[in-house]
C-alpha cells in the first residue's frame, strides 16, 4: 500500500512526550522498515514509465509561474510539454548537487559525534537515503536527454563553506538543510495533486516519504540545540537565517537559465513570471512557511532579520 502522503508517520505526534534521543532512534528504525532503492523500487524499464518529450502531462499549468504566462500558452503543445519536462530535469540536477553537499556535510558531522550518540546511526541512514535519491534523480536526467546546464564556480566555493559548517556550526548547517529540503518538499507535494507521468509520481512518493524523516530530524535538532547556544552564535544565526533561507529558496525555485536560453524565452517574460510575478512570490513565501515558523519559535527572527 502507498503511504499516506498528507500526514507522514514521522510528523504524527507519538502521544507520549518523546525525548530527542528517542525520536532519533525511532527515525533510524523507520529507515529500516520504510526505505527505497533507486533501482529496485522504480520500474525504469516499464514502457509506461518511459520519458516522452511530447507527453502533455509535463506541461506547466496555470499554477506555475511560467505556465501562467501568455508567452507559454501561445507555444505549440510539444514545446510546452518539453519546457515543462526541461524544468523538472533542471530541478533534479540541482537536487543532485544539493544532496551531494548535504551528504558530505552529514558525514563530516557524524565524525564529530561521540561514541554512543544515536545521531551517528541516523545520519548514516540519511546519507544512504540521499545517495539513493541522487542516483534516482541522475538516472532521470540521463534518460530525459535534455541539457540540465552547468553549475558555476561561485556555487562550488559556497558548497565548501557549507560542508565545513556541518562540523563547526551544525545548527547553521541544519538550517541550510531545511532551506533546501523544505522548498523541494513543498513543490513535490503540490505536484502530487496534479496528473503527472507515473515515473515522476513514483519518484516523488519515494522522496516525500523519506524526506519527512530528514525534515523531522533537522527541525528537532534545531529545537534541541538552538536554545543552548551562546549569545554570539545565536546572533550569527538570527542574521544568517533569512539570508540562507532566501538564497536557498531562490536556488531551488528560480527559472533555470538553460531553459530560457534553449527555448528563447524573452527576458520580459521571465521578469513577468518570476521577478514580479505573484505566483512565484507566493510559492517562495509558502515554501518557507514551516521553516519561518520554526525560526519564530526559536526566537531567531529579530527586528533586523524579520524584514529580510
Ligand atoms: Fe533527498
Ligand atoms: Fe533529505
Amino acid at each position: 500500500m502507498e503511504p499516506n502522503l498528507a500526514v507522514p508517520d514521522e510528523e504524527r505526534l507519538t502521544g507520549a512526550r518523546e525525548t530527542f534521543p528517542e525520536l532519533v532512534a525511532r527515525l533510524s528504525r523507520l529507515s529500516v522498515t520504510k526505505h527505497y532503492d533507486a533501482y529496485a523500487d522504480v520500474p525504469w524499464d516499464d514502457p509506461g514509465y518511459r520519458i516522452e518529450h511530447d507527453d502533455p502531462r509535463w506541461e506547466a499549468g496555470d499554477d506555475h509561474a511560467l505556465g501562467a504566462t501568455d508567452w507559454y500558452k501561445s507555444q505549440p503543445p510539444h514545446i510546452r510539454s518539453r519546457i515543462g519536462l526541461h524544468i523538472v530535469v533542471c530541478s533534479m540536477h540541482i537536487g543532485v548537487e544539493f544532496e551531494n553537499i548535504l551528504t558530505r556535510g552529514l558525514l563530516g558531522f557524524a565524525m564529530k559525534l561521540p561514541v554512543g550518540a544515536p545521531e551517528f546511526r541516523y545520519v548514516y541512514h540519511e546519507a544512504i537515503e540521499e545517495s539513493h535519491h541522487s542516483l534516482m534523480f541522475r538516472e532521470f536526467v540521463n534518460r530525459a536527454g535534455l541539457d540540465p546546464g552547468k553549475r558555476g564556480a561561485l556555487k562550488r566555493a559556497g558548497a565548501a563553506r557549507v560542508i565545513r559548517l556541518a562540523q563547526r556550526f551544525p545548527e547553521l548547517f541544519f538550517l541550510f538543510v531545511l532551506g533546501g529540503e523544505d522548498p523541494i518538499d513543498h513543490v513535490q507535494r503540490m505536484l502530487m495533486r496534479r496528473d503527472v507521468p507515473p515515473l515522476l509520481r513514483r519518484m516523488m512518493q519515494i522522496h516525500i516519504t523519506e524526506e519527512a524523516r530528514h525534515l523531522c530530524f533537522a527541525r528537532e535538532y534545531l529545537r534541541t540545540r538552538v536554545p543552548q547556544l551562546g549569545p554570539f552564535r545565536r546572533q550569527v544565526m538570527a542574521i544568517s537565517a533569512p539570508l540562507i533561507l532566501g538564497r536557498m529558496a531562490r536556488e531551488m525555485l528560480d527559472p533555470p537559465a538553460i531553459v530560457a536560453r534553449t527555448y528563447g524565452i524573452p527576458k520580459s517574460v521571465i521578469r513577468e513570471a518570476y521577478r514580479d510575478g505573484p505566483i512565484h512570490r507566493a510559492l517562495v513565501r509558502a515554501s518557507l512557511d514551516k521553516v519561518r515558523a520554526l525560526c519564530n519559535e526559536l526566537d531567531l527572527l529579530t527586528r533586523f532579520s524579520r524584514p529580510l
